[in-house]
């Protein structure tokens, strides 16, 4: 299934709830929420408050992005107000492997995200752990970027090893994903779409529902 995940990284935060709504109406599944510590990436975001008042007024699909430090110490707390999805960096962890063991435990979705230099292999031995592998298409912290065009070839060697290993898990895209090249992650072999500028900008409903109809 293929599905799209707005990030309100890039709605108004005095409106959340009516851009929230809007992005629904439009038809996404998922609702991105990009955390961020001012450490493991330069920005402030938002975070375990805002997530709980989002929990409060939604059923969507809660996917969190963890861009933060050592995410180990905040697995239990993001879990317990709401995310259905918990996505760490592989980059932000020294235990990899008890931290996605610890996401397991609250029950949710785990996921790892992988920066744009981070190659594959270093989620060899856990890949059959995770629901979802996060491909990062442009470098974390910052919502408005331009996609890494190499995102799309590892994309694509992702989806091959994880045929060839016989696993179903999904694979999200994050960052600088625009209505002229969303039909390329598809294809490459990406089913979770994060938008964040692109639906955002304008028109909501109508922008949601445009990336939807694309992807499918
Ligand atoms: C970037 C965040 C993204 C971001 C995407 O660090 O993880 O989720 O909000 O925004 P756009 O779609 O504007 O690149
Ligand atoms: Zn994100």
């Amino acid at each position: 299934m293929n599905c799209l995940s707005p990030s309100i990284l890039a709605a108004d935060f005095c409106n959340l709830e009516h851009d929230i709504k809007e992005a629904e109406e439009g038809g996404a599944q998922y609702i991105h929420f990009d955390v961020m510590d001012g450490r493991f990436v330069p920005n402030i975001s938002f975070g375990l408050p805002v997530l709980k008042s989002v929990r409060a007024i939604t059923d969507s699909v809660l996917d969190v992005h963890l861009m933060i430090e050592e995410p180990e110490r905040y697995i239990h707390a993001f879990a317990e107000v709401g995310a259905d999805i918990l996505t760490i960096h592989a980059e932000a962890t020294k235990h990899l492997d008890a931290a996605i063991d610890l996401i397991k435990k609250e029950k949710v979705m785990a996921c790892v995200a992988l920066n744009p230099s981070t190659p594959l292999s270093k989620l060899e031995y856990v890949l059959p752990k995770l629901d979802m592998v996060l491909i990062m298409s442009v470098n974390p912290g910052l919502g408005g970027q331009t996609l890494i065009p190499y995102s799309i070839d590892k994309i694509q060697d992702l989806r091959r090893i994880l045929e060839k290993k016989g696993l179903k898990t999904d694979i999200e895209v994050d960052g600088g994903i625009t209505f002229e090249n969303v039909t390329e992650v598809v294809e490459a072999g990406a089913n979770v779409i994060v938008v964040g500028t692109t639906a955002f900008s304008g028109d909501i409903r109508e922008n949601v529902r445009r990336l939807t109809e694309i992807i499918g």
